[in-house]
């Protein structure tokens, strides 16, 4: 018989999807049929490329580095009095079950409501509010200092907290704990426009393209900035929100990295250390940190959404099999300012999800099943969640779903990547249904824009890859990108390295100002498409520190998070010395401060 997947189909049927399940319907009818025929091929090549010929498929080695299991033998989990808990053997869940340990994350941000109760970007960060009143951040406050000027990481009231439209005007703001705020339902989410760094891929596919350019407003803005692609269009009508947990959050607040000159302290106090106490390092004491080094229970959570108006332009439906968790959203509409703010409807199209349990964080990145080209370059590779469709035969391993390839059918033939197009939801796993079933997560239909955990859309995103490596062990890079979020560089994608670079220096003038970033997010390398490539493998030292005597400091990492691109001067705009928080350009606001951060546009 051959296709594994269809034991894991019948573990699936054993322990009941919920009604109407796509996969209990196939189910039934293929075990009807004498189940063979199940396994849909992912993107299995044909045997033959090429008039009559039998061209080798030499994109197969490549997969064959990128396809091996993560999690080993063993790897396990159940529920015991509402929490996760990992089973023996393993010790280090994080390293030893990266995959599993993604799932863990994913259960347990989605119990924790973590789109209600943790803190964006905009209110970790103050001073993000619209440009005709932004706000600025305000110092926090010394020890016994009350405000009214200052912020206090213990007081329930700063300044600004009771402004009904951004509370985090002058301090950073955590949701959850104001929880009498929250009975009231979902806190106001703006999203932002996604940076560069952050490309649609729904374009790629020619479908998708020729409706769009049936679109009287796609089509003028592709006419206007005619050197511009389709995708770079298209994300204009993403909104993406990052979210930070309460640890996160806390140590952004306690230490005062959430404004410019607070970051600049720590810039200073590193470069210092370097030339006046070396080899020794600063006790890194809460409140005078030396370096960036977010606690053990952090993480973070990006989340890309699509206006429902927007997506059913681009012919993305919403599918009854597999419906998008929907949140009510005010996003920034496609007026090139980006400034006019719209409610309403939005689909989560993707999400990545960081947790520190290890020094270089865990990264982990979930697709709605239904996005083109969700499997694209990379593959997809999950040995927890779902098993891939792939046709594999007995006694090989279902966690890789191949990319689509196709034939160029040139006279001497090559098979090749065959982008854009949709990939076949994976099997759920017993292990992972069981999980889900005994949080409650996935076991409900949910017809209101407030999402809920146990909203049945939750089963419609699959882990496409998770990483805890620059390398595996024999030295390998490895490759982690999102078909949306990193759309346009999946190929040279490295969630670690990329994250690696996220880094502020001082400009070194007098008095100085920060350089935010201090490294860019892309490499200045040429691609085929011609969109920056990411940094992958190892990071380089030469980026952080001077190949000098003194090795004095070049770039201060900020613990691999790029989202103190988001932090603001707490000095009056424009300040002499400080770089504005946002630019002084007409009609630029305050929500395309990370673009123009990372980009200068
Ligand atoms: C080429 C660079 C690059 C790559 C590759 C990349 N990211 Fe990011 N990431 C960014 C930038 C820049 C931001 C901040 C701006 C934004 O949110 O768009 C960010 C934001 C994030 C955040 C929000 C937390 C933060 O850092 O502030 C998470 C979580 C995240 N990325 C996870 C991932 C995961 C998981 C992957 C791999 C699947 C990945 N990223 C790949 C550049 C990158």
């Amino acid at each position: 018989m051959g296709c594994r997947s269809l034991a894991e189909l019948v573990a699936v049927i054993g322990s009941a999807p919920p009604a109407g399940s796509k996969h209990l319907r196939r189910a039934k009818a293929v075990s009807a049929a004498g189940a063979v025929a199940l396994c849909v091929a992912g993107g299995a090549a044909a045997e033959t490329c090429g008039p009559g010929k039998g061209v080798p498929d030499s994109l197969k080695y490549v997969q064959y580095f990128l396809s091996r299991p993560q999690d080993a033998a063993g790897c396990a989990m159940t529920v015991v009095n509402g929490r996760l808990a990992v089973q023996a053997p393993v010790t280090n869940p994080a390293l030893t079950c990266p995959d599993m340990f993604a799932w863990k994350l994913f259960a347990e941000a989605v119990a924790a409501e973590f789109w209600k109760t943790w803190a964006t970007d905009q209110e970790t960060w103050p001073g993000n509010g619209l440009p005709s009143d932004p706000g600025r951040p305000l110092a926090l406050c010394a020890p016994g200092q009350t405000g009214p000027n200052c912020c206090n990481p213990d007081s329930a009231t700063n300044p600004g907290y009771d402004d009904p439209a951004y509370k985090a005007k002058w301090c950073p703001y955590f949701p959850g704990d104001h929880a009498s705020t929250l009975a009231q339902g979902l806190p106001e989410r703006v999203g932002v426009l996604p940076s560069k760094a952050h490309m649609l891929s729904f374009a790629g596919s020619p479908r998708v393209r020729e409706i769009l350019l049936q679109d009287v407003h796609v089509r003028r803005l592709m006419t206007e900035h005619s050197g511009q692609t389709e995708g770079r269009k298209i994300r204009q009508a993403m909104a993406e929100l990052v979210f930070r947990n309460k640890s996160l959050f806390d140590y952004v607040f306690r230490n005062e990295l959430y404004h410019q000159e607070g970051l600049l302290k720590v810039v200073a106090r590193n470069d210092d250390n370097i030339a006046s106490a070396a080899p020794y390092r600063l006790s890194n004491d809460r409140g005078a940190v030396a370096e960036i080094v977010f606690p053990a229970d952090a993480v973070m959570i990006k989340t890309n959404w699509l206006a429902r108006e927007r997506a059913e332009e681009m012919g993305v439906h919403d599918d009854p099999e597999h419906p998008y968790v929907k949140m009510n959203i005010t996003s920034p509409v496609t007026d090139n300012n980006g400034t006019i703010l719209k409610p309403g409807e939005h689909w989560l199209v993707a999400f990545h999800i960081s947790s520190k349990d290890i020094p270089n964080w865990v990264w982990a990145t979930f697709e709605h099943v239904n996005n083109p080209g969700r499997c694209d370059y990379t593959g997809c590779n999950d040995s927890y969640g779902y098993g891939s469709r792939d046709r594999v035969a007995a006694g090989q391993a279902s966690n890789y779903t191949r990319p689509h390839e196709v034939c160029d059918d040139l006279p001497l033939p090559s098979w090749v990547l065959d982008p854009g197009k949709t990939y076949p939801a994976g099997v759920r796993r017993a292990p992972l249904d069981a999980v889900f079933r005994a949080l409650r997560i996935g076991t409900r239909e949910n017809t209101t824009l407030v999402p809920t955990p146990e909203d049945r859309a939750w089963l419609s995103y699959e882990l496409k890859g998770s990483q805890v490596e620059f390398t595996d062990s024999m030295g390998r890079a490895v490759h982690a990108g999102n078909s949306v979020t990193e759309a346009g560089f999946v190929s040279t994608s490295s969630c670690m390295t990329c994250h690696a670079r996220a880094s502020v220096a001082s400009d070194g003038a007098k008095p100085p100002a920060l350089r935010l970033p201090a490294l860019g997010v892309f490499e200045n390398v040429l691609t085929d498409s011609g969109y920056l490539p990411s940094s992958l493998g190892l990071p380089v030292a030469d980026w952080f520190n001077r190949n000098a005597q003194p090795p004095s400091l070049l770039a201060l990492q900020t613990d691999f998070v790029w989202g103190f691109l988001a932090a603001n001067s707490s000095k009056p705009p424009a300040g002499p010395g400080v770089i504005s928080a946002r630019t002084t350009q007409p009609g630029a606001g305050a929500f395309f401060s990370l673009r123009e951060r990372i980009l200068g546009e």
